[in-house]
């Protein structure tokens, strides 16, 4: 009998878990995986089983696991002064300094940092923000916002709905009317296969185009987008996308709002996924990257241009009334403080974008011969393959046949490497830490392609 059973026992009966199937797991039917300790890219279970974490836990522990000065800085706040809150004007050294550090990082037209606990918080902020904006403008009708498909941002009710993926809104009566959807810049899955991805990017944009006038141009206040599509499949966007986008954006008077919770502090190998793809936010959200997950902290970045309308509305309004008891806690900030140091005193922006595109290249020698690899994609620390039953028609598996989580299964259970079935689609994702090695980077290919090979043949 294992020493910690009780534990299984406990959390069977006791814990609801997210993103997970309730009743296999009431029942003991699903694993129940109790990790005890982490270093580097390696986490370790309660059995000591040691784990390759090819996906920096959801993608979010970017400088690597049990950086110390990490931890410390976080033990000196919490005994120095664990907690005061940040209404009415207070602040913290800690959270005053990674403001000046965020906005030293952030694209130029960036004016201020609101901070909040994870990116569905975040982005809530933001939808607020954005119709309290236009009611500020005199625009009380300019509300919707538009998000695509396959998107994620989120698993709130706003947050929830901006997310385009089905199984966040199947039962939950989601998505909310104000949020509607649009094509995602998903070159593979494109529904016409004899597009090239400049016709496809048009396309894209004419359909952004032609739902912004069936709904009225004085109906839609924002679209909010991943730089690179996240849960939804990891996918770089056709070259140009981004542009032809903005151009719509700006054509009909619409915001903006670049999701980094994923991409910013470095994940592509440049400090924000705006200044790889020359996209010109109105906000910015960012969470994950922002602390490596060593503590809760997200925030929301407000251009020059919406922050001038937010003074203006409180001068006519009064404070404004939005703010978490958390908002830019001290130890999360500590926690930011750190870790925006220590990226930059290892490099860790240039080794994600030099180290992802090794592993993104021998990703795609291992595996793209393969007959049921369809595509292999990736940017910077990025990485996704994709399977399909018949490459020359582009046939997917059927969703049933679960090829995807059973192929993340055999790596963990063969190499032990934890790679992330993604939610919609047979994909299978990879997001180190930005320290992976070119060594691991070989393990992990090596170990997907036994995989791979070992449940398709
Ligand atoms: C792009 C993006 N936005 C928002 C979120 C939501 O963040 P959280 O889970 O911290 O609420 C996520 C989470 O994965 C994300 O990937």
């Amino acid at each position: 009998m294992l020493k910690n059973d009780q534990l299984d026992q406990w959390d069977r009966e006791n814990f609801f878990h997210p993103s997970t199937h309730l009743a296999q797991h009431a029942r003991g039917e699903s694993p129940n995986r109790v990790i005890k300790t982490a270093s580097g890219v390696f986490i370790e279970d309660r059995d000591g089983n040691k784990l390759l974490d090819a996906f920096a836990g959801l993608y979010c522990v970017n400088v690597g696991y049990g950086r110390k000065e990490i931890a410390e800085a976080i033990g000196d706040q919490a005994k120095e002064l664990a907690y005061y809150h940040s209404y009415v004007g207070h602040g913290t050294e800690a959270s005053i300094t990674l403001s000046k550090m965020i906005l030293d990082r952030a694209p130029a037209n960036m004016s201020k940092v609101y901070f909040g606990l994870g990116g569905s918080d975040a982005n809530e902020t933001n939808v607020k923000l954005i119709w309290y904006y236009n009611n500020i403008l005199g625009r009380p009708e300019k509300k919707k916002i538009i998000s695509r498909w396959r998107g994620y941002h989120g698993s709130g009710l706003v947050t929830g709905s901006l997310t385009g993926l089905e199984l966040f809104h199947k039962k939950f009566d989601l998505p909310i009317e104000q949020v509607i959807h649009t094509e995602a810049p998903y070159y593979f899955r494109r529904n016409n296969l004899d597009q090239t991805e400049e016709q496809f990017v048009a396309h894209c944009a004419a359909e952004l185009e032609a739902l912004i006038e069936r709904e009225g141009a004085d109906t839609i206040a924002a679209f909010i987008g991943e730089p690179v599509l996240g849960t939804g499949g990891i996918v770089p966007p056709p070259a140009g996308y981004w542009s032809a986008i903005q151009a719509v954006l700006k054509k009909h008077d619409i915001l903006l709002v670049a999701d980094e919770v994923v991409t910013g502090f470095g994940r592509l190998g440049s400090m924000f996924g705006s200044d790889h793809y020359g996209i010109e936010a109105d906000i910015i959200t960012i969470a994950k990257g922002l602390t490596s997950a060593y503590a809760p902290l997200s925030g929301s970045i407000i251009s020059d241009k919406v922050w001038k309308v937010l003074e203006q509305g409180t001068d006519e309004n009064g404070p404004i009334g939005h703010g978490w008891t958390y908002s830019a806690h001290p130890i999360g900030a500590a926690a930011g403080v750190a870790n925006l140091k220590l990226i930059d005193e290892l490099n860790l922006v240039q080794n994600a974008g030099e180290t992802g595109a090794y592993l993104n290249a021998t990703m795609a020698e291992a595996l793209s011969g393969h007959a049921n690899v369809g595509d292999v994609r990736g940017e910077g620390m990025l990485c996704a393959v994709e399977f399909v039953k018949d490459k020359g028609s582009r046939t997917f598996f059927d969703s049933a046949d679960k090829i995807g989580p059973q192929i993340s299964a055999k790596l963990l259970e063969q190499d032990k490497v934890i790679a992330r079935a993604m939610p919609q689609g047979d994909i299978l994702g990879f997001a180190p830490p930005f320290c992976l090695s070119r060594a691991e980077a070989d393990q992990v290919v090596a170990a997907a392609l036994r995989a791979v090979q070992a449940v398709l043949g």
